[in-house]
């Protein structure tokens, strides 16, 4: 295993592979971009193209290649291995590859099922009533069928487990990939008299399945719309219908349209809008919002028109809004949802996508269009309902904006409005982190000199006097295994992490990674004075706290009255006190 894993990192380029999905910039011998892992403004994820690893100074996420995409693609450690085989050309032997995961295998037998379904549907006599609703009632064209791989699960269980069974998927295995359950009579296939939607993730495997009944099998019991359970492959929260298909047109129009549903997805699909993908109802999960953020932050929500009294999905547009999301919302009119909507009238549908509406807009908007404004109550009602929504904006200015407008149209001063706000105050947490900075700025010293002789010249730090500077036992424990490196060998960064115990290994590859920059920011940093600086402010440190060390024993000494100790102390602080000077004033 570890060879194929060695001969894979050697031959492939992490700045490659995460450049592919982040914006990375040189910064010195590193890159950096915006973490995909958490929300950002300003970049702190780090690559080193030496090292072959990244990690975020702001979230704490780390790791090589194999660790990005199994986190950034959610795929397993195999998965990655095979990906990244593949790229860099590298053979893998049966013993690398090891046993098929759970979720492989539940993978392979939900395609098989899909395929088997999709079958019946456009083949197979069984499928004909199915056809006939899906083409004729529900409109869908057999293009659309075919690339959506839409199928029909029979109303009596039976065929998915007997042709499955000739694949050599067992009963227990069907059970496990979501598609049989268990009954007293025997197992059960869960999709019966249902047209089928395979799930797929973004990359086009097929995860799970979903059903709507069919009208002739419908009954006021059993759900219209069933999808699997939770799996190995299928985690519900985490799956957005479509994205295999659009995420292409999505990234052509930079712009996602997102729907609820399955066929509100299908029908807009038919007559053209193609970067459109479904949530499949309104919870709309953290992972699908950073899921499909990844692909386009331009969203327009054309959601079902009863959704702005839904609060899950209001909740869940305030949370993309508050990732830096621009969500726009599309006005449905008359119709109950995208699928009504398109298939009646397909040129004011694409319309409506083109004039979405500002979300907080829109669901401000909402508030007002449900009471009365001309009377007193109709305004309480309104500014009850609409502070928690103002609450709710992070961006102070976007805030200010609507306080103002909202105030104007509540006839009110925007005190009054404002007075409202909880004010949750986010300062404090940033306050805290820089009370523990500033206890760590000797740390923080001592490891940038080491970051910026490594870049400039390791020697630096075998140099007696620059060693003295180091008082930190992390740095010191580093500063001693860089010089037996040193030793024997020129510095080289991947040879050095290697030669690491783990504890110090971490630390290191943090050192390693930080961001080579000047103070202040300037770019084109100037190493040489930098290196100078940081030596200086530690060589300062260092007296000053001999200094007060001195002031502690002095005040001692008074106390027991001992007169020739003290003047040796004067003598010594008079000593330091000089040196600082004359540090201070070179
Ligand atoms: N949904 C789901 N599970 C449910 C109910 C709904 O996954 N138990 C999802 C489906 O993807 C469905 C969407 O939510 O397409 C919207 O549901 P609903 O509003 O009930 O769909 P309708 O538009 O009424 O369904 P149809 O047009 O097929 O009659
Ligand atoms: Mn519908």
């Amino acid at each position: 295993m570890s060879d194929a894993v060695e001969e894979i990192k050697n031959k492939i380029d992490i700045v490659d592979i995460i450049g592919a999905h982040v914006n990375l910039k040189k910064a010195g011998s590193n890159y950096k971009g915006l973490c995909p892992f958490h929300q950002e403004k300003t970049p702190s994820f780090m690559v080193s193209p030496e090292l072959q690893i990244y990690k975020c100074f702001g979230c704490g996420e780390a790791g090589d290649v194999f660790t990005f995409l199994e986190k950034y693609e959610g795929l397993e450690f195999r998965e990655a291995l095979e990906i990244l085989a593949e790229k860099a050309g590298v053979k893998l032997e049966r013993r690398n590859i090891g046993q098929k995961s759970k979720k492989e295998r539940s993978i392979e037998i939900n395609t098989l099922a899909a395929r088997l379904y999709h079958y019946l549907l456009l083949k197979h006599s069984a499928g004909r009533e199915a056809l006939e609703y899906a083409t004729k009632i529900r409109g869908l064209k057999s293009a659309t069928l075919t690339a959506f791989e839409i199928g029909f699960a029979p109303e009596r269980s039976g065929i998915l487990i007997k042709q499955l069974k000739k694949k050599k998927v067992s009963e227990t295995e069907l059970l496990e990939a979501g598609l049989v359950y268990k009954t007293r009579y025997g197992p059960v296939e869960r999709f019966r008299g249902r047209l089928i939607f395979p799930l797929k993730d973004h990359r086009g495997r097929t995860l799970a399945l979903a059903g709507r009944i069919l009208p002739q099998y419908d009954k006021p019991n059993i759900g219209k719309y069933i999808n699997s359970p939770e799996t190995p492959s299928y985690h519900k929260s985490e799956v957005v219908y479509g994205l295999d298909i659009a995420k292409s047109e999505i990234k052509k129009l930079n712009q996602i349209v997102i729907v609820e549903g399955e066929l509100d997805l299908l029908t807009p699909w038919q007559i053209g809008v193609r970067n459109i993908v479904a949530i499949k109802g309104t919870a709309f999960t953290d992972s699908q919002i950073r899921l499909l953020s990844r692909f386009s932050k331009n969203w327009v929500m054309a959601l079902d028109s009863d959704f702005a009294g839904d609060k899950a999905a209001v909740s869940a547009i305030q949370l993309a809004l508050n990732m830096g999301i621009s969500v726009k919302v599309a006005r449905l009119g008359k119709y109950k949802d995208p699928d009504d909507f398109a298939k009646a009238e397909p040129e004011k549908f694409k319309k409506a996508i083109l004039k979405a509406q500002d979300a907080w807009d829109f669901l401000f908007e909402q508030v007002f269009s449900r009471y009365d404004l001309k009377t007193g109550s109709g305004k309480a009602a309104i500014s009850r309902e609409v502070t928690p929504l103002l609450s709710a904006i992070d961006d102070s200015i976007v805030q200010d904006h609507y306080v103002k407008k909202i105030a104007t149209k509540l006839e009110v001063s925007e005190e009054a409005v404002r007075q409202k706000l909880t004010n949750p105050k986010k300062e404090i947490a940033s306050e805290l982190v820089d009370i523990e900075k500033a206890e760590d700025v000797r740390l923080s010293l001592e490891k940038r000199l080491i970051s910026v002789s490594l870049q400039k010249n390791p020697r630096y730090l075998l140099d007696e006097e620059v060693r003295k500077l180091f008082i930190k036992p992390f740095t010191k424990k580093l500063l001693a295994k860089l010089s037996s490196f040193l030793a024997s060998q020129e510095f080289d960064p991947q040879a050095f992490l290697r030669s690491l115990p783990p504890e110090l290994a971490t630390g290191f590859t943090e050192i390693y990674l930080q961001e080579e920059e000047g103070e202040g920011g300037n770019r084109a940093l100037d190493i040489e004075r930098e290196l100078a600086k940081i030596t200086l402010r530690l060589k300062i440190m260092n007296i000053h706290e001999q200094m007060e060390a001195l002031t502690h024993k002095m005040k001692l000494a008074e106390k027991k009255k001992d007169e020739s100790l003290l003047i040796k102390y004067e003598e010594e602080f008079a000593t330091l006190s000089k040196k600082r000077s004359e540090i201070e004033g070179t």
